[in-house]
């Protein structure tokens, strides 16, 4: 079984699947693809997540506001905390610092990322770190507001060997997308040889991002494969092996989201 631990279910398209979410999801299962994690991006459209995701048990979900857009309603951490509560969240998130979209005074964005990190220590929840472009505001902000009792994962991760090597000592777990099997993603393939495979997660963030060979299309969790077999060839382990770790892993980082589903 392969798990995607980060996809955005409410925002992939659904034309293959004649508009269907159950089809959607039922292909998905057939596929091989046996748990997903539904990644909160606002709190706008939280609601209809939840609802969306709600009879599938095979689907957690978290709950946070992403680093990209100003404009999303602001939560406090009482907040978050008060929501995570909800059946079926096992995280807090995706938060983050994006200084590659983010332009101009970006105050806003850190004062953002401590608030999920407060949320998340206080709700005893992992979280779910998008960083790209602020290695080191990332990982000051981390420490400084010891997010190291959180825990969690850094998502999608396309940054260097360094940044990985302080965020495993952190306890975080790294998760490796579709762009690890681009053709310009060489260095990034190094990384993914250092990362112990015992702190290795996989994810699609479909709808975004698809792996080779379906680059530049919709993405899907089920793509989920190209990356586990990307990750296999560069660890020079079988696709079953890189299943059973990263599903191990999978429940050991997000520990609320219970035994697996069979
Ligand atoms: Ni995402």
């Amino acid at each position: 079984m392969l798990v995607d631990s980060h996809c955005h279910l409410d925002r992939v398209g659904l034309e293959l699947y004649n508009d269907d979410f159950g089809r959607f999801i039922a292909a998905t299962l057939d596929s091989g693809v046996g748990r997903m994690l539904c990644v909160s991006i606002d709190l706008e459209s939280w609601p209809a997540m939840v609802a969306l995701v709600a009879d599938y048990p095979q689907i957690s979900i978290s709950v946070g506001v992403h680093p990209n857009d100003k404009e999303r309603r602001e939560p406090t951490p009482e907040e978050l905390v008060k929501l995570s509560q909800t059946p079926k969240v096992v995280a807090i998130g995706e938060t983050g610092l994006d200084y590659f979209h983010g332009k101009g005074d970006l105050d806003w964005q850190r004062d953002r990322f401590r608030r999920h990190i407060r949320a998340a220590k206080a709700a005893e929840k992992p979280l779910i770190i998008h960083s790209r472009d602020a290695k080191s505001d990332t990982l000051r902000i981390m420490r400084e507001e010891g997010a190291d009792a959180a825990g969690g994962v850094m998502h999608c991760f396309t940054e260097d060997w360094p940044m990985a090597q302080q965020a495993l000592e952190m306890g975080f777990y790294v998760s490796f997308s579709g762009i690890i099997t681009f053709n310009n993603a060489a260095p990034l393939r190094e990384v993914v040889k250092q990362v112990p495979m015992q702190r290795l997660l996989i994810e699609t963030d479909s709808p975004y991002l698809a792996p080779v060979p379906y680059r530049g299309k919709p993405n899907q969790p089920m793509y989920v494969r190209q990356v586990a077999e990307c990750v296999a060839a560069l660890k020079g382990l079988t696709l079953e092996a890189v299943a059973e770790r990263t599903t191990e892993n999978f429940y050991r980082c997000f520990a609320d989201a219970g035994a697996p589903i069979q």
